[in-house]
C-alpha cells in the first residue's frame, strides 16, 4: 500500500510516496509511525492521545479533513474523493483517484513542517470570543441545571478543538480575520447555557463581517467534525439572536 505524503521543509514543497507494509485495523497515525520509524524519521506530524481526545492530529486525508487516529487505513484505501476546494474565490471540485492514500497538511493554517501547521491563528479566534464564564455566572456558584438545559449545550461541549471544521471552511480560506465555525460553536456554547449571563457582550462579539456575518451556511463543518458538533446551526442561532436583539432596540 502506498502512502503520498505532501512534505514542506520551510523553503519548498513536494510529495513523497512510501510503502506502508498494512497491519489490521492500522490507523493513518500508525501507517505515519510506520514510515517515521523505518524509512524516514524526519517525517513531521502532531499527535497526542491517540484515540480521537485531543485533536492534534488533523489533516487532509484523501482530500478530506480528518482525524489520523481515528481514519482507518482499511476503510479508505481505494476511495474515490470528489471535494469542492475551498481555496479561492470560486469553489473548485477536486477528484482524488487511484489507490494511493493522499495525505497533506490541514488546509486553512500557514505549515510549519511537512503535516504539522500553525494553529496560532486558529487558537486567537477561539480566545477572541471568550468561551468561558464569568464572575456573575451562576455556573461559578455550582447552580443546577435540567436535563433539557444541559442537553441544549452538550452537543457543542463535546469540541476538541481540532481545527477540522477550520480546514473545511470556504470562508476561513478566504477570510484570514474570520472567527471560524469551532470558535463560534464554542461561543454558543456559553451562550445557549442559562447559567450564562454576559449574552449581549457575546452577541457583540460575534456580530461582524468577521463573525457570524461570513459564514457561507454550506455546513462543510458539519460534515468533517468527528465529535458531530454542528457549528452551523450555533451560528444561525446566533443570527436569529442579532437579528431579534437589533429588533428590541430599534425604537429605544
Ligand atoms: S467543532 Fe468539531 S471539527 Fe471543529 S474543532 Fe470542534 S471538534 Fe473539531
Ligand atoms: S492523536 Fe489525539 S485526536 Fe488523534
Amino acid at each position: 500500500m502506498k502512502f503520498k505524503i505532501k512534505r514542506y521543509n520551510g523553503e519548498k514543497s513536494w510529495f513523497d510516496t512510501f510503502e506502508v507494509k498494512p497491519v489490521s485495523h492500522m490507523s493513518v497515525l500508525e501507517a505515519l509511525f510506520q514510515i517515521q520509524d523505518e524509512q524516514d524519521g524526519t517525517l513531521a506530524f502532531r499527535y497526542s492521545c491517540r484515540g480521537a481526545v485531543c485533536g492534534s492530529c488533523a489533516m487532509l486525508i484523501n482530500k478530506k479533513q480528518r482525524l489520523a487516529c481515528r481514519t482507518q487505513v482499511s476503510e479508505i484505501t481505494g476511495e474515490r474523493v470528489l471535494t469542492i476546494s475551498p481555496y479561492g474565490p470560486i469553489a473548485k471540485p477536486e477528484l482524488k483517484t487511484g489507490d494511493d492514500i493522499l495525505v497533506e497538511p490541514l488546509p486553512n493554517l500557514t505549515v510549519i513542517k511537512d503535516l504539522i501547521v500553525d494553529m496560532k491563528p486558529f487558537f486567537k479566534h477561539y480566545e477572541e470570543v471568550m468561551p468561558g464564564f464569568v464572575d456573575d455566572d451562576q455556573a461559578v456558584n455550582e447552580a443546577m441545571m435540567s436535563q433539557d438545559d444541559v442537553r441544549k449545550v452538550d452537543k457543542y461541549a463535546a469540541c476538541i478543538l481540532c481545527g477540522l471544521c477550520y480546514g473545511a471552511c470556504p470562508a476561513a480560506a478566504r477570510e484570514r480575520d474570520y472567527l471560524g465555525p469551532a470558535a463560534l460553536a464554542k461561543a454558543w456554547r456559553f451562550y445557549a447555557d442559562t447559567r450564562y449571563r454576559s449574552k449581549d457582550e457575546m452577541l457583540k462579539r460575534v456580530d461582524a463581517k468577521t463573525g457570524v456575518w461570513a459564514c457561507d451556511t454550506v455546513y462543510r463543518c458539519v460534515e468533517v467534525c468527528p465529535k458531530q458538533v454542528p457549528p452551523t446551526n450555533a451560528i444561525t442561532g446566533f443570527i436569529r439572536k442579532i437579528i431579534l436583539y437589533r429588533m428590541k432596540h430599534l425604537f429605544r
